[in-house]
């Protein structure tokens, strides 16, 4: 499974930017439920008071950062010439109304009350932007979206990892790879419309390359993993010489920061270690690399600047070969259990709160919560059991998630309910193997006993994912 979608994520990445202005739009498109609840596992009045102030002023942030997204995303649906700009802030308006009404009702069950004002930051955004239109409005609204976004996916990781209030801490945890997601899109799709943004990207991501090949050089003992790294540093230096001229020249400002996602893969690495770090390393570069790749090709194609233009063709062959390598690397690493199934478990919710918002069989509905509510156990049993034994998880989804989320979030209706559940029945099967074998060859005796009680409730997912697909598809054999 692992080993096809991935090499899909280079094909729909790579591929639908080559075909001019509305080929890129179908990337990133599509709905995302974020935020839901999982299990309350802590009790609505909380007996710590900094535990209170600390949910509170992030629950106020988050939701006020929301109902700025959701004002500013409105504006673009109006202002917005770029088909894959609209498309984004349509998301953007449907993902953070969700966000926000999961929030209030954490909120409400705590007795927080949450503002109803704009943040300055966000009024100042509006009243800009209120004064744009065209290409400057798109690409105006896509940079605010890249920077919102990084301090976003900062902020919920950071609550995510260690917010003292559990249920704060599963809701932030939920809702962390929509944000992510929207990360990646912002970037690619204000790398297509802005050719400054391409540069800054570019150059933003290689430095980060160089920083993580750096630490796989320390830390990797796999020999496909090390020369691949070294190939990073080396590449990724050398172009990023060629971007600081260029940047120079047209009079652009490049990053000095560190861009959150590649922030929060450093930290995740640092912790890791053996196969894990190796898959956590080669899956982040998978997904740089595509949307590197996503982003060249529209420059390369129809870049309004002759010069990065230029740039863009020439650099587009080396990132495609970074992004093939990775891919082939990162399909043959089989990482430790946890780490997969943690992993996994995050994927499960992302894309079953999509179904959420877009299944349209009841049956399936409810499968879609059910996949929430146990994965959402199962992966704070994970941390649980990680902490005890100092293992680093990843927080980064997997490239193979990231884009069966593209690919879902682009069907509705009987279609979507049919590819939902029969990815559901590939990835439960596939799940079934790994917590089999854990359970009977796991050193380590809690692990292997989390993976015998675990087993049963997979099983049972896949059964019932089997039956509803297959009623699915006798449905829509018969309709035809
Ligand atoms: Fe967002
Ligand atoms: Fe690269
Ligand atoms: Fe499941």
């Amino acid at each position: 499974m692992k080993k096809v979608m991935t090499i899909s994520f280079m094909a729909v990445l790579a591929g639908c930017g080559g075909q001019g202005d509305g080929g890129g739009a179908d990337s990133f498109q599509g709905n995302a439920t974020v935020a839901q609840t999982g299990n309350a596992s802590s009790t609505p009045s909380s007996s710590s008071s900094s535990t209170a102030a600390q949910s509170s002023s992030f629950l106020a942030s988050a939701f006020q950062d929301g109902a700025g997204e959701i004002a500013l995303s409105r504006l673009a649906l109006q202002k917005a010439s770029d088909a894959d700009v609209k498309a984004f802030a349509q998301r953007m308006i449907d993902d953070h109304t969700q966000a926000n009404n999961e929030i209030r009702q954490l909120a409400q069950a705590k007795g927080i009350t949450l503002p109803t004002t704009t943040s300055a930051e966000d009024q100042a955004a509006l009243d800009r932007l209120s004064g744009l239109s065209g290409t400057i409005f798109d690409r105006t609204y896509m940079d605010h979206n890249v920077t919102v976004h990084d301090k976003d996916v900062t902020l919920f990781r950071q609550q995510a990892l260690s917010a003292t209030d559990a249920d704060v801490r599963t809701l932030a945890g939920n809702i962390l790879p929509a944000l992510q997601v929207h990360l990646l899109a912002a970037k690619a799709i204000n790398g297509k419309v802005a050719p400054s943004a391409f540069l800054t990207n570019a150059f933003q991501d290689g430095r980060a390359e160089t920083l993580l090949g750096n630490l796989a050089l320390q830390k990797s003992s796999n020999a496909a993993v090390r020369a691949f790294a070294q190939r990073m540093i080396e590449e990724h230096t050398a172009a990023n010489s060629q971007i600081a001229q260029l940047a120079q020249a047209k009079d652009v400002s490049l990053p000095s920061a560190t861009g959150a996602e590649h922030q929060s893969v450093l930290d995740d690495l640092s912790g890791m270690s053996g196969a894990d770090f190796d898959t956590a390393y080669m899956n982040h570069n998978v997904i740089v690399h595509g949307v590197d790749v996503f982003q060249a090709i529209t420059q390369a194609n129809s870049g309004t600047d002759p010069e990065i233009k230029a740039f863009a063709a020439t650099v587009l062959p080396v990132l495609e070969r970074h992004l093939e390598t990775a891919v082939t690397i990162n399909a043959v690493l089989e990482p430790s259990l946890l780490f997969a199934a943690f992993q996994d478990g995050k994927g499960e919710i992302l894309l079953s709160k999509l179904a959420l918002q877009k299944a349209t069989d009841a049956e399936v509905r409810q499968f879609a919560q059910r996949m929430i509510d146990d994965h959402t156990a199962a992966n704070n049993q994970i941390m649980q059991l990680a902490q005890q034994k100092g293992i680093a998880l990843p927080n980064e989804p997997s490239a193979e998630n990231a884009l069966a989320y593209v690919r879902l979030s682009q069907l509705s209706g009987a279609a979507f309910d049919r590819a939902y559940m029969s990815r559901n029945i590939d990835v439960h099967a596939q799940d079934v193997g790994l917590l089999r074998t854990a359970s009977v060859s796991e050193q380590d005796a809690q692990i292997r006993a989390f993976a015998t009680a675990q087993l049963p409730v997979i099983q049972a997912h896949l059964t019932t994912a089997q039956q509803i697909g297959n009623r699915l598809n006798a449905a829509a054999q018969q309709s035809q």
